[in-house]
């Protein structure tokens, strides 16, 4: 019997101290886990919103990176913010635990694009507009979308030659030219076109000045020109409902679309959306474009061969006398390669931004609830351990495929970049004119970067456009391109 009491003892006795042990473990566990991030959050609200504007973006993220690891806190513009640049902390924000962290802008920025543009959205409402607009940015669409983007690539550049301009500020004509085929396709009379280019671009000039509702300023300038595209939003929707026609564009798509219970979107759901997506896809292609004649100018033996390859769709379109079409688009593995190697270079997009919709615990830290969320794309893309000699301008590293999570320039996840194709091809044709068509002389160094918000090469990369020697500009003796078809008739011959 003592036997037996003796065993129960130091039976209870074990288990008592097993349970202490595991409490104490799951204490220590959870202390570690309410850690925060290390990193400096500045001083109180100012936090280190000095130190980022006064160096680039880049200089202000290695340093800390360096310094802290891949997860850090910081503090800018009054928000604390954590920074995480790796991989798997992009995924798990932005796809695997992307309902813990919502989109977030500041309040100024929503006013300014619309607040009903889906970006600043989630859920339902969220779903519904993306699936429109990737709808109508799928390959269907693009497909016959081909030749407008010739025309406005043959415009935009045929306007530079011979002159020496911002590589960057003409790039934005032409991505601006582009998102309006795209939304109101070739129905936008041009002086509608040009109050819409005019207005946009103060908006766009106030969208990251500092939000001082004060006359005269850039952001009331701003406002005042967003309320302008309002109005001229509203004619042209009214405009198309007395036609009794909505349009093949996206701009029809969305004045067409009825939900479950059949409601319809209200005009300012329609118009916030078309600025919005005008405003994503103006800056970042206009950006990366700017780059791929930077680097292609930069590596002469890779602009050679880009050249045979896009000398042999010239030659197969009759010497630039057919339009290109979609499927030549898709054979063009030399300059798809030097796209997407720009995509990374470039990395325009350094970071993308989000919100702790509650405290998340990652790695051993907390993110409190509140807090803004940073995936730095950039970090991975320019990560040694991911791409080897990340500095080094290399296409032929994409002959291999990017493990996966590390090359996101389009972003990842539900808000993923639904323009992405279209964006590449615009690429696709303007490299494709550029290099069979005219040469680029870049004017002055070209090696400093500035931010507006984006990284483009400093003063937009100043450059002069001639005609290859080859091509002459009389029409006689080389015709353009069947690229001032009207778009339906182009579209029906490259169908
Ligand atoms: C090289 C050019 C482009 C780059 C690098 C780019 C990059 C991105 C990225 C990284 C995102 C995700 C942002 C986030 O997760 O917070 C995004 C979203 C978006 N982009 Fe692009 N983009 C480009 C061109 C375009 C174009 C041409 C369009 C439209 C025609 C477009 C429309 C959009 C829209 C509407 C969203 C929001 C999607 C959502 O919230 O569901 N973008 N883009």
């Amino acid at each position: 019997m003592a036997f037996f009491l003796a065993v129960a003892f130091i039976y209870i006795v074990s288990l008592a101290v097993l349970l202490v042990l595991l409490e104490a473990s799951r204490r220590r566990r959870a202390a570690k886990d309410d850690k925060l991030p290390p990193g400096s959050l500045g001083l109180p609200f100012v936090g280190e919103t000095l130190q980022l504007y006064s160096m680039s973006p880049k200089a202000f993220f290695s340093s800390r990176l360096e310094k802290y690891g891949e997860v850090f806190k910081t503090q800018v513009l009054g928000c604390p913010c954590v920074i995480l640049a790796s991989p798997e902390a992009a995924k798990m924000v932005l796809v695997s635990q992307a309902h813990l962290f919502k989109p977030t802008y500041p309040p100024s920025k929503e006013r300014m694009i619309g607040p009903q543009a889906l970006f600043f959205h989630e859920g339902d409402y969220h779903l519904r507009l993306r699936r429109l607009v990737q709808g109508w940015l799928g390959p269907d669409a693009l497909c016959a979308l081909v030749p407008d983007v010739e025309a406005a690539v043959a415009s935009t550049l045929g306007g530079w030659e011979g002159r020496v301009a911002s590589t960057f500020h003409t790039m934005k004509r032409l991505t601006f030219d582009v998102g309006v085929i795209t939304i109101f396709g070739g129905r936008l009379a041009e002086h509608v076109k040009e109050e819409l280019r005019s207005n946009y671009f103060v908006v766009e000039k106030g969208y990251n000045s500092f939000p001082i509702p004060v006359p005269g300023t850039r952001y009331s300038r701003a406002i005042k020109a967003r309320q302008r595209l309002g109005a001229i939003m509203s004619g042209i929707l009214a405009a198309r409902r007395a036609n009794g026609y909505l349009g093949d564009d996206l701009l029809g798509t969305l004045m067409r679309y009825r939900d479950d219970d059949g409601a319809a979107l209200s005009d300012d759901q329609v118009a916030d959306n078309v600025i919005g997506v005008l405003f994503a896809a103006q800056d970042t292609t206009a950006s990366v474009l700017t780059w791929i004649l930077k680097f292609l100018h930069d590596h002469p033996k890779l602009l050679e061969a880009v050249k045979a390859e896009q000398m042999a769709f010239y030659e197969e379109n009759d010497g630039g006398r057919l339009p290109l079409t979609w499927a030549q688009t898709r054979r063009m593995p030399v300059t798809n390669l030097v796209i997407l190697e720009s995509l990374r270079m470039a990395s325009i997009i350094t970071f993308t931004f989000r919100e702790a919709v509650e405290d998340v615990h990652y790695q051993g830290f907390k993110i409190p609830k509140g807090w803004k969320v940073m995936p730095l794309l950039r970090s991975i893309h320019h990560s040694p351990k991911f791409f080897e000699d990340p500095q080094q301008f290399n296409p032929a590293r994409f002959k291999v495929t990017p493990r996966p999570g590390t090359f996101l320039p389009f972003g990842s996840g539900v808000h993923a970049c639904p323009g992405n194709d279209l964006a590449k091809l615009e690429m696709l044709v303007l490299i494709h004119r550029l290099v069979t068509s005219y040469r680029w002389d870049v004017i002055g160094s070209s090696d400093a970067v500035t931010y507006s918000p984006f990284p483009v090469p400093k003063h937009g990369l100043q450059a002069r456009l001639r005609r290859a020697p080859t091509v002459s500009a009389d029409p006689d003796a080389a015709p353009e391109p069947e690229v001032a078809l009207a778009p339906a008739a182009a579209a029906a011959r490259t169908a």
